[in-house]
């Protein structure tokens, strides 16, 4: 998005030019998939794709804000009262961070905003999480708020969980905060610890779009959420982070057969994101390889939150790539995208492979990028 183009019309909507331009990332998780909420590991990058948010003050208490890509609808309300809206679903985003944010640092005033992205929505890029932390970022710098990156994390996690209705973690907003430049981020979901790894030059993270939207995502993903805590709650711990292998075999015989293996994903995908995220910083790709595809088999069989489109990706880029790079799906799932980390000089033969097979297999088309790695909204 270029500024001329949201200037001109912020302009238009405002009878003025904005004072800021906000702007916060989507992000693609390499590795870690479901252990943000269970206090595990996770690692993910910013993406160059994200959502821009132009703003000024306005002199009255409400919030007016304009949404490019919904035909330019407008929504507006008054700091004092914020309710949920039944009829513009996106502007909930909107209103649950500006209310989280008043409850926190209530020194703020109205605003006029317009809001464009590039995020795919629906393919588990975090086109939510970057929504939330630009209209934070937005906010908090017109009205010169000591918000730093974690906290605005926090409060956009709460906007979602406690607003929006979706039970996700910290992941998404956290690395569309925080994240840096050329570099994943290994964090730490429990401390919050955030350790940023270079990526390396040799390869480019790329992102394939099953464009099987993602149905159910809701429901399903709070019911793994529940299943994890029933899992947690049986092997007596606080979370599935402080589990381990021996601990869950151990239990096996007085558990649910699909809480045992919910949690066996998550106990086994915090080891894998730790091994990987280490591997990676070490140059060692090919244990990068096989982490990024035991991810896959376990978010498969064991978590069952991939469809077989995604499935099929995962299987004919790994064909192509061999323990030269990793593939794996990659966000919450039930659709969306997988990702994968390949040496630049087979970049081209996924592409093609994904042109030759994926539409004759399975009917969809699916759409590619290749991404860079880049600054997170408060970083
Ligand atoms: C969604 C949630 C995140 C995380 C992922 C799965 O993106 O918003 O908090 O749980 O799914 O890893």
């Amino acid at each position: 998005m270029d500024n001329q183009t949201l200037s001109s019309t912020f302009q238009q909507y405002y009878g003025e030019a904005p004072t800021l331009v906000a702007h916060a990332p989507g992000r693609v998780n390499l590795i870690g998939e479901h252990t943000d909420y269970n206090e595990g590991f996770v690692f993910p990058a910013a993406i160059n794709f994200g959502t821009w948010v132009a703003a000024s003050k306005r002199d009255d208490n409400e919030i007016s804000v304009t949404a490019m890509d919904y035909d330019n609808q407008q929504n507006q309300f008054a700091l004092s009262d914020i309710q949920y809206d039944e009829e513009q679903g996106w502007a909930n985003y909107v209103r649950g961070v500006v209310k989280v944010l008043k409850e926190s640092m209530p020194e703020f005033g109205g605003a006029n905003l317009l809001v464009t992205g590039n995020v795919p929505q629906g393919a588990g890029l975090s086109s939510s999480a970057s929504f939330e932390v630009a209209i934070l970022k937005a906010i908090s710098a017109l009205y010169e708020l000591p918000l730093d990156g974690v906290k605005a994390a926090l409060l956009g996690q709460k906007a979602e969980n406690t607003f929006v209705g979706c039970s996700c973690g910290i992941m998404d907003q956290l690395i569309s905060a925080m994240g840096n430049e050329g570099m994943a981020m290994l964090l730490d979901c429990q401390s919050l610890a955030i350790e940023h790894s270079p990526l390396p030059d040799s390869h480019q993270i790329v992102i394939i779009n099953s464009n099987v939207k993602r149905g159910l995502v809701d429901s399903e993903y709070n019911l793994r959420r529940q299943q994890c805590e029933q899992g947690a709650s049986l092997l007596g711990v606080a979370s599935l982070r402080e589990a381990n292998i021996d601990m869950l075999e151990t239990a096996k015989a007085h558990m649910p057969e699909v809480v045992y293996r919910r949690a066996r994903h998550i106990i086994t995908e915090n080891a894998r994101t730790l091994k990987a995220s280490q591997a990676l910083k070490n140059g060692d790709i090919a244990t990068v390889s096989k982490a990024m595809a035991e991810s896959h088999v376990s978010m498969r069989d064991d978590f069952e939150i991939t469809v077989r489109p995604i499935d099929y990706l995962v299987e004919i880029i790994d064909e192509v790539l061999g323990t030269s790079g990793g593939v794996r799906m990659t966000g919450g799932g039930f659709g969306g995208c997988v990702v994968a980390l390949a040496p630049t000089d087979k970049v081209e033969a996924v592409k093609q492979v994904v042109a030759n097979k994926y539409f004759d297999e399975t009917g969809y088309n699916a759409d590619i990028y290749v991404c860079t790695a880049t600054q997170g909204a408060f970083a």
